[in-house]
Protein backbone atom coordinates (compact mmCIF):
# COMPACT_ATOMS: atom_id res chain seq x y z
CA UNK A 1 0.00 0.00 0.00
CA UNK A 2 1.22 3.59 -0.86
CA UNK A 3 2.78 5.61 2.10
CA UNK A 4 2.08 9.49 2.10
CA UNK A 5 4.57 11.48 2.81
CA UNK A 6 2.96 14.29 5.36
CA UNK A 7 3.29 17.37 3.59
CA UNK A 8 2.42 21.10 3.69
CA UNK A 9 1.45 22.96 0.64
CA UNK A 10 3.38 25.98 1.50
CA UNK A 11 5.99 25.55 -1.56
CA UNK A 12 5.40 24.94 -5.11
CA UNK A 13 7.14 21.32 -4.65
CA UNK A 14 4.22 20.82 -1.95
CA UNK A 15 2.01 21.49 -4.37
CA UNK A 16 3.29 19.77 -7.49
CA UNK A 17 3.45 16.69 -4.74
CA UNK A 18 0.19 16.87 -3.90
CA UNK A 19 -1.04 17.09 -7.74
CA UNK A 20 0.30 13.94 -8.27
CA UNK A 21 -1.93 12.26 -5.52
CA UNK A 22 -5.13 13.21 -7.52
CA UNK A 23 -4.60 12.21 -11.18
CA UNK A 24 -7.65 14.11 -12.57
CA UNK A 25 -5.51 17.25 -12.27
CA UNK A 26 -3.53 16.35 -14.61
CA UNK A 27 -5.99 15.83 -17.14
CA UNK A 28 -8.30 19.31 -16.91
CA UNK A 29 -8.84 22.05 -14.82
CA UNK A 30 -10.71 20.74 -12.20
CA UNK A 31 -12.27 23.78 -10.61
CA UNK A 32 -15.44 22.00 -9.06
CA UNK A 33 -14.74 20.92 -5.28
CA UNK A 34 -17.64 21.97 -3.59
CA UNK A 35 -19.47 19.06 -6.02
CA UNK A 36 -17.62 16.42 -6.23
CA UNK A 37 -13.71 16.75 -4.60
CA UNK A 38 -10.63 15.32 -6.84
CA UNK A 39 -10.44 10.86 -6.19
CA UNK A 40 -6.83 10.72 -4.42
CA UNK A 41 -4.83 7.78 -6.04
CA UNK A 42 -5.05 5.98 -2.83
CA UNK A 43 -8.61 5.69 -2.88
CA UNK A 44 -7.80 2.98 -5.20
CA UNK A 45 -6.08 0.94 -2.54
CA UNK A 46 -8.26 0.85 0.61
CA UNK A 47 -11.28 0.30 -2.04
CA UNK A 48 -8.95 -2.64 -3.24
CA UNK A 49 -8.45 -3.58 0.49
CA UNK A 50 -12.00 -4.41 1.11
CA UNK A 51 -12.44 -6.00 -2.22
CA UNK A 52 -9.75 -8.05 -0.61
CA UNK A 53 -11.17 -8.85 2.43
CA UNK A 54 -14.82 -9.57 1.33
CA UNK A 55 -13.17 -12.19 -1.17
CA UNK A 56 -10.54 -13.54 1.41
CA UNK A 57 -11.92 -13.36 4.64
CA UNK A 58 -15.80 -13.08 3.43
CA UNK A 59 -18.12 -13.32 6.51
CA UNK A 60 -15.55 -12.81 9.26
CA UNK A 61 -14.93 -9.32 7.91
CA UNK A 62 -17.44 -8.01 9.88
CA UNK A 63 -15.36 -9.06 13.13
CA UNK A 64 -11.72 -8.41 11.69
CA UNK A 65 -12.72 -4.90 11.03
CA UNK A 66 -15.98 -3.63 9.02
CA UNK A 67 -18.24 -3.62 11.67
CA UNK A 68 -15.83 -1.56 13.67
CA UNK A 69 -15.36 0.67 10.31
CA UNK A 70 -17.84 3.57 11.08
CA UNK A 71 -16.43 4.42 14.70
CA UNK A 72 -13.15 4.25 12.87
CA UNK A 73 -14.11 6.44 9.81
CA UNK A 74 -15.97 8.79 12.57
CA UNK A 75 -12.77 9.15 14.52
CA UNK A 76 -10.43 9.97 11.48
CA UNK A 77 -12.69 12.92 10.64
CA UNK A 78 -13.70 14.22 14.11
CA UNK A 79 -10.25 16.12 14.29
CA UNK A 80 -10.94 17.94 11.00
CA UNK A 81 -14.19 19.40 12.23
CA UNK A 82 -13.16 19.72 15.46
CA UNK A 83 -14.95 17.30 17.61
CA UNK A 84 -13.80 15.26 20.02
CA UNK A 85 -13.87 11.13 19.64
CA UNK A 86 -16.15 8.30 19.04
CA UNK A 87 -18.72 11.47 18.52
CA UNK A 88 -19.71 11.06 14.44
CA UNK A 89 -21.56 8.23 12.98
CA UNK A 90 -21.25 7.47 9.81
CA UNK A 91 -24.91 7.44 7.51
CA UNK A 92 -25.74 7.06 3.55
CA UNK A 93 -26.06 11.04 3.58
CA UNK A 94 -26.90 14.55 4.71
CA UNK A 95 -30.79 13.64 4.51
CA UNK A 96 -30.56 10.87 6.39
CA UNK A 97 -28.65 12.13 9.33
CA UNK A 98 -31.05 14.96 9.97
CA UNK A 99 -33.97 12.36 9.86
CA UNK A 100 -32.27 10.44 12.23
CA UNK A 101 -31.65 13.77 14.48
CA UNK A 102 -35.57 14.90 13.64
CA UNK A 103 -36.58 11.61 14.93
CA UNK A 104 -35.10 12.00 18.54
CA UNK A 105 -38.11 14.92 19.33
CA UNK A 106 -41.90 15.59 19.09
CA UNK A 107 -43.79 18.42 17.49
CA UNK A 108 -47.29 17.67 19.35
CA UNK A 109 -46.22 20.68 22.17
CA UNK A 110 -45.87 23.89 22.41
CA UNK A 111 -42.27 23.92 20.95
CA UNK A 112 -42.73 22.42 17.88
CA UNK A 113 -41.10 25.07 15.25
CA UNK A 114 -38.43 24.26 12.81
CA UNK A 115 -36.35 27.42 12.01
CA UNK A 116 -34.87 27.50 8.38
CA UNK A 117 -33.21 30.35 6.58
CA UNK A 118 -34.89 30.40 2.84
CA UNK A 119 -30.88 30.02 1.56
CA UNK A 120 -31.12 26.88 2.99
CA UNK A 121 -30.21 23.86 0.74
CA UNK A 122 -33.60 22.45 -0.64
CA UNK A 123 -33.53 19.17 0.69
CA UNK A 124 -32.87 20.42 4.29
CA UNK A 125 -36.30 22.04 3.67
CA UNK A 126 -37.96 19.09 1.94
CA UNK A 127 -36.74 17.01 4.98
CA UNK A 128 -38.55 18.91 7.64
CA UNK A 129 -41.80 20.11 5.56
CA UNK A 130 -42.39 16.22 6.16
CA UNK A 131 -42.42 17.49 9.64
CA UNK A 132 -45.86 18.77 9.38
CA UNK A 133 -47.69 15.78 9.37
CA UNK A 134 -46.43 15.22 12.70
CA UNK A 135 -47.61 18.28 14.10
CA UNK A 136 -44.13 20.58 13.19
CA UNK A 137 -44.39 24.26 12.14
CA UNK A 138 -41.63 25.22 9.64
CA UNK A 139 -40.50 28.35 9.96
CA UNK A 140 -38.64 30.29 6.84
CA UNK A 141 -36.87 33.32 7.64
CA UNK A 142 -36.91 35.59 4.54
CA UNK A 143 -33.22 37.06 3.80
CA UNK A 144 -33.44 40.32 1.32
CA UNK A 145 -30.16 39.86 0.64
CA UNK A 146 -29.77 36.60 -1.43
CA UNK A 147 -26.12 35.99 -0.50
CA UNK A 148 -26.33 36.29 3.09
CA UNK A 149 -28.18 34.87 6.10
CA UNK A 150 -30.56 37.92 7.91
CA UNK A 151 -28.59 37.31 11.17
CA UNK A 152 -30.79 39.46 13.65
CA UNK A 153 -33.80 38.50 11.69
CA UNK A 154 -32.88 35.15 12.11
CA UNK A 155 -31.73 35.39 15.46
CA UNK A 156 -34.97 37.23 16.54
CA UNK A 157 -37.23 34.26 14.91
CA UNK A 158 -35.76 31.70 17.49
CA UNK A 159 -37.70 31.20 20.75
CA UNK A 160 -39.16 29.50 23.03
CA UNK A 161 -41.77 27.74 20.60
CA UNK A 162 -38.32 26.46 18.95
CA UNK A 163 -37.15 23.05 19.16
CA UNK A 164 -34.43 23.03 15.89
CA UNK A 165 -32.86 25.25 14.01
CA UNK A 166 -31.13 23.45 10.84
CA UNK A 167 -28.47 25.83 9.23
CA UNK A 168 -25.31 25.41 6.69
CA UNK A 169 -22.23 26.66 7.97
CA UNK A 170 -21.32 27.52 4.17
CA UNK A 171 -24.77 28.40 2.15
CA UNK A 172 -24.57 26.69 -0.87
CA UNK A 173 -25.21 29.00 -3.36
CA UNK A 174 -23.66 31.92 -2.05
CA UNK A 175 -20.73 30.39 -0.28
CA UNK A 176 -21.21 32.91 2.36
CA UNK A 177 -20.20 31.62 6.11
CA UNK A 178 -22.82 31.85 8.57
CA UNK A 179 -22.42 33.14 11.58
CA UNK A 180 -23.16 29.83 13.47
CA UNK A 181 -21.49 30.32 16.97
CA UNK A 182 -24.51 33.66 17.63
CA UNK A 183 -27.16 30.96 16.41
CA UNK A 184 -25.98 28.19 18.55
CA UNK A 185 -25.87 30.76 21.50
CA UNK A 186 -29.32 31.94 20.81
CA UNK A 187 -31.07 28.44 20.41
CA UNK A 188 -29.41 27.22 23.74
CA UNK A 189 -30.91 30.70 25.20
CA UNK A 190 -34.10 29.51 24.54
CA UNK A 191 -33.82 25.78 25.00
CA UNK A 192 -33.87 25.04 21.45
CA UNK A 193 -31.30 22.69 19.51
CA UNK A 194 -28.48 23.73 16.46
CA UNK A 195 -28.40 21.44 13.74
CA UNK A 196 -25.32 22.74 11.36
CA UNK A 197 -24.99 21.30 7.80
CA UNK A 198 -21.24 21.71 7.74
CA UNK A 199 -21.20 20.11 4.17
CA UNK A 200 -19.46 23.14 2.38
CA UNK A 201 -17.46 23.79 5.24
CA UNK A 202 -15.72 20.30 5.83
CA UNK A 203 -12.40 20.09 4.84
CA UNK A 204 -11.79 24.21 3.83
CA UNK A 205 -13.18 25.76 6.57
CA UNK A 206 -11.48 25.44 10.10
CA UNK A 207 -14.21 24.48 12.45
CA UNK A 208 -14.26 24.02 16.37
CA UNK A 209 -17.75 21.80 16.65
CA UNK A 210 -16.85 21.45 20.30
CA UNK A 211 -15.58 24.59 21.07
CA UNK A 212 -18.90 26.47 20.05
CA UNK A 213 -21.17 23.70 21.80
CA UNK A 214 -22.43 22.75 18.64
CA UNK A 215 -25.64 20.60 19.39
CA UNK A 216 -25.48 18.28 16.38
CA UNK A 217 -23.75 18.65 12.63
CA UNK A 218 -24.40 16.72 9.77
CA UNK A 219 -22.45 16.47 6.24
CA UNK A 220 -21.38 14.59 3.90
CA UNK A 221 -17.78 13.52 2.34
CA UNK A 222 -18.48 13.50 -1.51
CA UNK A 223 -16.97 17.42 -1.40
CA UNK A 224 -13.89 19.34 0.04
CA UNK A 225 -13.17 15.91 2.09
CA UNK A 226 -12.23 14.39 -1.40
CA UNK A 227 -14.11 10.91 0.20
CA UNK A 228 -16.32 10.49 -2.54
CA UNK A 229 -19.90 9.14 -2.29
CA UNK A 230 -21.90 7.10 0.91
CA UNK A 231 -20.16 8.76 4.01
CA UNK A 232 -22.25 11.12 5.37
CA UNK A 233 -21.76 11.79 8.83
CA UNK A 234 -23.15 12.89 12.08
CA UNK A 235 -21.97 14.29 15.22
CA UNK A 236 -24.16 14.74 18.15
CA UNK A 237 -22.68 16.70 21.53
CA UNK A 238 -22.00 13.95 23.67
CA UNK A 239 -23.64 15.38 27.07
CA UNK A 240 -26.82 15.52 24.64
CA UNK A 241 -26.39 12.18 22.96
CA UNK A 242 -26.88 10.48 26.43
CA UNK A 243 -29.89 11.93 26.46
CA UNK A 244 -31.63 11.49 23.06
CA UNK A 245 -33.73 8.51 21.73
CA UNK A 246 -33.97 8.50 18.27
CA UNK A 247 -36.75 6.50 16.51
CA UNK A 248 -35.18 6.17 13.55
CA UNK A 249 -32.46 3.70 14.00
CA UNK A 250 -32.03 -0.23 13.67
CA UNK A 251 -29.92 -2.80 14.85
CA UNK A 252 -26.16 -1.49 14.48
CA UNK A 253 -27.94 0.77 17.18
CA UNK A 254 -28.56 -1.68 20.14
CA UNK A 255 -26.22 -2.00 22.89
CA UNK A 256 -25.59 -5.84 22.38
CA UNK A 257 -26.88 -5.89 18.51
CA UNK A 258 -25.68 -9.76 18.14
CA UNK A 259 -28.03 -10.89 20.84
CA UNK A 260 -30.72 -10.58 18.28
CA UNK A 261 -33.20 -8.94 20.68
CA UNK A 262 -36.59 -8.31 19.62
CA UNK A 263 -39.13 -5.40 20.85
CA UNK A 264 -37.80 -2.48 22.87
CA UNK A 265 -34.28 -1.29 21.37
CA UNK A 266 -31.39 -0.93 24.45
CA UNK A 267 -29.49 2.03 22.95
CA UNK A 268 -25.85 2.15 22.63
CA UNK A 269 -23.66 4.46 23.87
CA UNK A 270 -22.57 7.86 21.52
CA UNK A 271 -22.03 7.27 18.20
CA UNK A 272 -23.65 3.64 17.56
CA UNK A 273 -26.75 4.44 19.13
CA UNK A 274 -27.46 6.61 16.13
CA UNK A 275 -26.74 3.78 13.35
CA UNK A 276 -29.35 2.61 11.67
CA UNK A 277 -28.89 -0.91 9.93
CA UNK A 278 -25.70 -2.42 7.83
CA UNK A 279 -23.13 0.22 7.60
CA UNK A 280 -21.84 1.29 4.19
CA UNK A 281 -18.34 -0.41 4.58
CA UNK A 282 -17.08 0.20 1.13
CA UNK A 283 -17.69 3.75 0.88
CA UNK A 284 -16.44 4.11 4.77
CA UNK A 285 -13.01 2.50 2.74
CA UNK A 286 -13.27 4.81 -0.09
CA UNK A 287 -13.42 8.41 2.22
CA UNK A 288 -10.31 7.42 4.25
CA UNK A 289 -7.33 8.40 1.93
CA UNK A 290 -9.16 12.14 1.47
CA UNK A 291 -9.48 12.62 5.15
CA UNK A 292 -5.93 11.39 5.87
CA UNK A 293 -4.88 13.76 3.50
CA UNK A 294 -7.01 17.06 4.57
CA UNK A 295 -6.24 15.97 8.30
CA UNK A 296 -1.94 15.79 7.32
CA UNK A 297 -2.26 19.06 5.78
CA UNK A 298 -4.36 20.59 7.91
CA UNK A 299 -7.42 22.75 7.56
CA UNK A 300 -5.93 26.28 8.32
CA UNK A 301 -3.31 25.99 5.85
CA UNK A 302 -5.93 24.60 2.79
CA UNK A 303 -8.22 27.39 4.29
CA UNK A 304 -4.97 30.17 3.40
CA UNK A 305 -4.26 28.91 0.31
CA UNK A 306 -7.95 28.71 -0.34
CA UNK A 307 -8.66 32.17 0.11
CA UNK A 308 -5.34 33.16 -1.74
CA UNK A 309 -6.64 31.36 -5.16
CA UNK A 310 -10.56 32.15 -4.46
CA UNK A 311 -9.23 36.20 -3.94
CA UNK A 312 -7.31 35.99 -7.65
CA UNK A 313 -10.49 34.56 -9.00
CA UNK A 314 -12.38 37.49 -7.19
CA UNK A 315 -10.11 39.97 -8.13
CA UNK A 316 -10.22 38.81 -12.38
CA UNK A 317 -13.95 38.71 -12.21
CA UNK A 318 -14.27 42.23 -11.10
CA UNK A 319 -11.08 43.78 -13.28
CA UNK A 320 -13.49 42.03 -15.80
CA UNK A 321 -16.90 43.52 -14.51
CA UNK A 322 -18.45 40.61 -13.69
CA UNK A 323 -21.10 40.68 -11.28
CA UNK A 324 -20.44 38.22 -8.22
CA UNK A 325 -22.88 36.14 -5.86
CA UNK A 326 -20.27 35.42 -3.01
CA UNK A 327 -19.14 38.01 -0.38
CA UNK A 328 -15.56 39.37 -1.10
CA UNK A 329 -14.66 40.01 2.09
CA UNK A 330 -12.31 37.05 3.30
CA UNK A 331 -13.53 36.18 6.80
CA UNK A 332 -17.38 35.73 4.92
CA UNK A 333 -16.44 33.65 2.15
CA UNK A 334 -16.03 29.54 2.02
CA UNK A 335 -14.22 28.17 -0.73
CA UNK A 336 -16.29 28.93 -3.86
CA UNK A 337 -16.51 32.10 -5.96
CA UNK A 338 -19.80 32.37 -7.60
CA UNK A 339 -19.89 34.86 -11.03
CA UNK A 340 -22.94 35.82 -12.82
CA UNK A 341 -22.93 35.91 -16.61
CA UNK A 342 -25.51 36.54 -19.15
CA UNK A 343 -26.36 32.98 -20.27
CA UNK A 344 -24.31 31.65 -17.49
CA UNK A 345 -26.06 27.77 -18.12
CA UNK A 346 -24.64 28.32 -21.76
CA UNK A 347 -21.82 29.10 -20.90
CA UNK A 348 -20.43 26.59 -18.29
CA UNK A 349 -21.53 24.28 -20.65
CA UNK A 350 -18.50 25.68 -22.63
CA UNK A 351 -16.14 26.04 -20.11
CA UNK A 352 -16.70 22.13 -19.34
CA UNK A 353 -16.20 21.82 -23.02
CA UNK A 354 -12.64 23.79 -22.98
CA UNK A 355 -11.73 21.40 -20.38
CA UNK A 356 -12.29 24.00 -17.21
CA UNK A 357 -14.37 22.13 -15.03
CA UNK A 358 -17.44 23.84 -12.95
CA UNK A 359 -20.84 24.00 -12.44
CA UNK A 360 -23.89 26.26 -12.79
CA UNK A 361 -26.75 26.93 -10.10
CA UNK A 362 -29.73 28.56 -11.36
CA UNK A 363 -30.32 32.11 -9.02
CA UNK A 364 -27.01 32.18 -8.65
CA UNK A 365 -24.25 31.66 -11.05
CA UNK A 366 -21.28 29.67 -12.40
CA UNK A 367 -19.58 28.29 -9.30
CA UNK A 368 -16.06 27.75 -9.09
CA UNK A 369 -14.03 26.41 -6.46
CA UNK A 370 -10.00 25.92 -6.17
CA UNK A 371 -8.98 23.08 -3.80
CA UNK A 372 -5.59 22.75 -2.37
CA UNK A 373 -4.65 20.78 -5.36
CA UNK A 374 -5.27 24.16 -7.95
CA UNK A 375 -2.62 26.34 -9.09
CA UNK A 376 -2.74 30.04 -9.70
CA UNK A 377 -1.52 29.40 -12.90
CA UNK A 378 -5.16 27.36 -13.29
CA UNK A 379 -7.01 30.04 -11.90
CA UNK A 380 -5.78 32.54 -15.03
CA UNK A 381 -6.66 30.05 -16.86
CA UNK A 382 -9.63 29.79 -16.03
CA UNK A 383 -10.63 32.97 -16.10
CA UNK A 384 -8.77 33.79 -19.54
CA UNK A 385 -11.54 30.78 -20.73
CA UNK A 386 -14.22 32.45 -19.78
CA UNK A 387 -13.50 35.60 -21.00
CA UNK A 388 -12.62 34.05 -24.71
CA UNK A 389 -16.58 32.90 -24.24
CA UNK A 390 -17.87 35.67 -22.94
CA UNK A 391 -16.32 38.20 -25.41
CA UNK A 392 -17.51 35.60 -28.32
CA UNK A 393 -21.10 35.00 -27.39
C1 LIG B 1 -24.99 22.38 2.25
C2 LIG B 1 -25.45 21.08 1.65
N1 LIG B 1 -26.22 20.25 2.39
C3 LIG B 1 -26.66 19.07 1.91
C4 LIG B 1 -26.33 18.66 0.63
C5 LIG B 1 -26.85 17.35 0.14
O1 LIG B 1 -26.51 16.35 0.99
P1 LIG B 1 -26.89 14.81 0.79
O2 LIG B 1 -26.96 14.55 -0.68
O3 LIG B 1 -25.74 14.10 1.44
O4 LIG B 1 -28.18 14.56 1.49
C6 LIG B 1 -25.51 19.47 -0.15
C7 LIG B 1 -25.12 18.99 -1.50
O5 LIG B 1 -24.73 19.66 -2.38
C8 LIG B 1 -25.07 20.71 0.36
O6 LIG B 1 -24.32 21.55 -0.36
Amino acid sequence: MRTLTPTGIATAADISHWRSEFPIVETCTYLVSHSLGAMPRKTADYLQEFADMWSTRGVRAWHEGWWEAGRETGNLLAPILGAPKNTISMHQNVTVAQGIIASCFTYGGPRRRIVMTELEFPSNHYLFEGFRRYGAEIVYVPSADPIRLDVQRFLDAIDEHTVLVPLSLVLFKSACITDARAVIEKAHRVGAHVILDVYQGAGTVPMDLEGWHADFAVGGSVKWLCGGPGAGYLFVRPDLAATLKPAFIGWAAHESPFEFATGPVRYAGNPERFQSGTPNVPSLYSARAGYEIVASIGVPAIRRRSLMLTRRLIDAAMAAGYRLNTPTADHERGGSVIIDVPNGMAVADELIRRGVIVDYRPGAGIRMAPHFYNTEAEIDHAMATLAEIVSSA
